[in-house]
């Protein structure tokens, strides 16, 4: 095993208040020694140990690596008229998702697999270590599992998806639809999915379609997420924290008792930037919820219909700007929240034990992600992803 020390640090946000100031756990002048698969050491950089390789920072900051905790990465086709439609104001509805689905099923694995490598090296030039992502645009027992054997490739937090709306051959049938994905499909998809999902929203599902299809999957043993409130108040929230699941993502329309729910359970309010930002709805309310206490993560969502975004850097600067968080409250949601919606407690942070994913920027604070939104300040990016 190769040890690794990362000296002349200017800002190191550790996310460990252990280790640092704050809820960041930052240190200046810092140091960081890792092996191929953990962090080892964190300190000063005057007392830094040695170790087998020297690597160095250049007096710039150094941040854990982003954990994406939401992407739909695995789709063939894209859907820039859409976009362009809707910045005309033609309103965003589930609708488009069958544009996707019809261009994914006429894939083949080779393409869809190039097409998801792409959108992995972007989001990992920007400095993610850590991906979900979900299946979702097949909507078929095959095709959704064809979608989870690719995204298994790429990654350990995998989604199951199947009730991301009804496909267009079961619109007459829709109760079809929900007992096939409730059954047989759950079937197949179980044992390649860590956990399952549900668009809880109009025009996708209700909250009683849901409920039946979460339900199931827990008891496959999947553990739970859930798309909720992204286009109304449409009771996502209120059914994530019921089921214990472990994130509930958009929040774009929260009540105040859906926040309360929130700070009262075990459920990350994970919240979508680039979503918001490409559908042109209002901003969540991420200030609300932090003023409340309940935990947030950030994701980019990344997909070809609401949030065909790869830039966490992105993500940070409208959570900045616009949600109106706080820097280190933003990053630590984009890190150490992302790892708490998917209930880890080994990325997202750089205290002792973790896994050595570690971001080091061309900046001399991390806060100039979000203060040079579009400019390319990740230099180097060490572990998984
Ligand atoms: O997270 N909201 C549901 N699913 C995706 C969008 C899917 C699509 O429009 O292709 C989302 O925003
Ligand atoms: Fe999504």
């Amino acid at each position: 095993m190769t040890t690794r020390v990362i000296k002349n640090i200017r800002e190191l946000t550790t996310n460990d208040p252990s280790l640092g100031v704050g809820v960041t756990g930052r240190l200046h002048d810092a140091a960081l020694v890792l092996d191929d698969e953990r962090v080892l050491w964190v300190g000063p950089n005057a007392a830094a140990p040695a170790a087998d390789q020297m690597i160095d920072a250049q007096d710039s900051a150094v941040i854990p690596g982003f954990v994406d905790s939401h992407t739909h990465l695995v789709f063939a086709g894209e859907r820039c008229e859409e976009f362009e439609a809707r910045m005309n104001g033609t309103p965003y509805h589930g609708g488009g998702i069958s544009s996707t689905v019809a261009a994914t099923r006429a894939a083949s694995s080779d393409e869809l697999r190039g097409a998801t490598e792409k959108r992995l090296g972007e989001l990992r030039a920007g400095g993610v270590t850590t991906v979900e992502i979900k299946s979702g645009y097949a909507l078929t027992l095959d095709g959704e599992s064809r979608l989870l054997d690719l995204a298994n490739e790429f990654s350990d937090e995998v989604t199951f998806l199947g009730a991301h709306v009804v496909p267009p051959e079961y619109l007459n049938d829709r109760e079809a639809y929900v007992d096939l994905v409730r059954g047989p499909m759950l079937d197949v998809c179980a044992p390649k999915s860590k956990w399952a999902d549900v668009f809880c929203d109009r025009g996708a599902f209700d909250v009683d379609e849901s409920r039946a299809i979460l339900s199931a999957a827990k008891s496959a043993g999947l553990q739970l997420r859930v798309h909720g409130n992204q286009l109304g108040a449409t009771g996502g929230v209120a059914l994530a924290v019921e089921l214990d699941a472990a994130s509930v993502d958009h929040c774009t329309y929260l009540s105040d008792d859906d926040i309360e729910r929130l700070c009262a359970s075990k459920t990350v309010a994970t919240l979508l930037p680039g979503a918001d930002f490409s559908i042109r709805a209002h901003y969540s309310s991420a200030r609300r919820l932090r003023d409340r206490g309940a935990v947030v993560a950030l994701a980019t969502d990344c997909n070809p219909g609401t949030s065909y975004v790869t830039s966490m850097g992105f993500v940070l600067a409208i959570a900045v700007r616009d949600m109106r968080m706080d820097f280190d409250d933003a990053l630590w949601s984009a890190t150490r929240g992302g790892a708490a919606a998917l209930r880890r407690d080994d990325v997202g942070h750089l205290g002792i034990g973790a896994r050595a994913d570690v971001v080091i920027l061309d900046a001399p604070r991390a806060a100039h992600l979000a203060y040079r939104p579009g400019a390319s300040i990740v230099r180097r990016v060490i572990g998984a992803a």
